[in-house]
């Protein structure tokens, strides 16, 4: 059994104050149990959620993060500058992130591999782009993004990593994949899991859908037998909504 995971990507959203308030009514309306429950919020906002969110059960997780341990890379911040303010997961090779800032599938292994090396658990995501999808590559893209982050780690390593599925196209959009795609691709990539690292470590793997993931729509997804949880971006910025998202995922 698989325990399902609702981690927020607030993204370039909300400031220090804001953030502090989002935690405040999150803390006072969450009551379900049985999901894990993240927020990843901009570096800035982590050190004042981790002070807010300490003694919950509502994890941490940042953006992004540099694979090296430290040096001369300015304006990068490292695995144990995230440890040591509380962060858990980081989101590591996000489609934002390869479109606007030359994330490679390369950097996205070194990432994945000193995310572990540090204790952080890496939410690693995989998807197609709208080109892509219309010209029946999706398969051939999820099968090489998951293979090169993946690549040199262990079978232990993996089970305990979270990939996200997103496609592109339903990224902010509106339009999301319909959870029979969604899940028939997240098959896919649990099967690429298989054939790499074995049938226990592709049982164990969560893997999430994201793209367009509401209150309203969350249930059709969980109601898939290989959708762990979701990745969600807008719908996570008000406390509220993403409380319904966890009783969703429940
Ligand atoms: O990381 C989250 C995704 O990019 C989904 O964003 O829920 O706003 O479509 P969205």
């Amino acid at each position: 059994m698989r325990t399902p995971i609702i981690a927020g990507n607030w993204k370039m959203f909300k400031t220090i104050v804001e953030a502090k308030e989002f935690a405040q009514n999150a803390k006072a309306g969450n009551t379900s149990t049985g999901v894990q429950k993240v927020i990843c919020a901009p570096f800035t906002a982590l050190p004042a959620l981790s002070a807010e969110l300490a003694g919950t059960d509502i994890a941490l997780g940042a953006q992004n993060m540099h694979f090296e341990e430290q040096g001369a890379f300015t304006g990068e911040i490292s695995p144990s500058m995230l440890k040591e303010i509380g962060v858990s997961y980081v989101i590591i090779g996000h489609s934002e992130r390869r479109q606007y800032f030359n994330e490679t599938d390369e950097t996205v292994n070194k990432k994945v591999v000193a995310a572990l090396k540090a204790d952080l658990v890496p939410i690693v995501c995989v998807g197609e782009s709208l080109e892509q999808r219309e010209a029946g590559e999706t398969s051939d893209i999820v099968r090489t993004q998951t293979e090169a982050a993946f690549s040199g780690l262990t079978p232990a390593q993996v089970a305990g990593s979270i990939i996200a599925y997103e496609p592109i196209w339903a990224i902010g959009t509106g339009r999301s994949s319909t959870a029979e795609d969604a899940n028939e691709t997240i098959a896919i990539i649990r099967s690429v899991i298989a054939e790499k690292f074995g049938q226990e470590t592709a049982q164990q793997v969560r893997i999430q859908y994201g793209g367009s993931v509401k209150p309203e729509n969350i249930a059709s997804y969980m109601a898939q037998p290989d959708i762990d949880g979701a990745l969600v971006g807008g719908a996570s910025l008000v406390a509220d909504s993403y409380l319904q998202l966890v009783n969703g995922a429940s």
